[in-house]
């Protein structure tokens, strides 16, 4: 490639990335909603009950490099002693589910969340809502597109009701 060429198509991979960035939309409705829900930390408990910061796993769809996952008291529910998914887990309705996502040890960048909620306009054909915004407010993908963009991965072998804490971090 020449050096023209070269410098010409950084140029437009800069122009898409700050685009993109730009493109990102304020949350409103669900993705606040599941924000305020995921903000909230009140009644939570954390996977393996432990709120340090894990290194994200082999298999993660998610770039950030630390994360930690809590559950409210709902979610809980289907924790075995140990405070990890049991085996035959089938999340009751009400359940939220809350990735924290930090880039460093000290920024919390963005929440993945599940929400069990089967009669929710936004609900996949397995009763989840599947949020993904930045802690900044901005949506990274909207929960109106019921996971398309999470599910497959989910789906995988050895997922528990779409979980996969309990694969990769067991
Ligand atoms: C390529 C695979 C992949 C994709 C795509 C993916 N995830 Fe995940 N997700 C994982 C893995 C693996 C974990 C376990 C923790 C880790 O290493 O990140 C996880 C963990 C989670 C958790 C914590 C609960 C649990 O035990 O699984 C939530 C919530 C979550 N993801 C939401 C989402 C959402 C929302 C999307 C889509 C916007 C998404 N994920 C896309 C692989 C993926």
């Amino acid at each position: 490639m020449k050096k023209t060429s070269i410098l010409l198509s950084a140029f437009a991979a800069t122009l898409l990335l700050f685009g993109i960035a730009a493109c990102k939309k304020e949350a409103t409705g669900t993705d606040l909603d599941l924000l305020n829900k995921a903000k909230a930390t009140a009644g939570f408990v954390w996977y393996k009950n432990t709120d340090a910061l894990l290194p994200r796993s082999s298999g993660s769809g998610h770039s950030e490099a630390l994360l930690r996952t809590r559950y409210n008291a709902t979610a809980a529910a289907s924790l075995d002693t140990a405070f990890k998914v049991s085996n035959a887990a089938s999340f009751a309705e009400g359940s939220l589910i809350v990735k924290e996502l930090h880039t460093n040890a000290s920024t919390l960048s963005r929440y993945a969340v599940l929400y069990k909620q089967s009669t929710h306009p936004d609900a996949d054909a397995n009763g989840w809502v599947w949020g993904y915004i930045d802690a900044d407010g901005k949506v990274a993908e909207p929960a109106a597109n019921k996971g398309s963009a999470c599910r497959n991965c989910h789906l995988q072998a050895d997922n528990i009701d779409y979980m996969l804490m309990n694969k990769y971090f067991p």
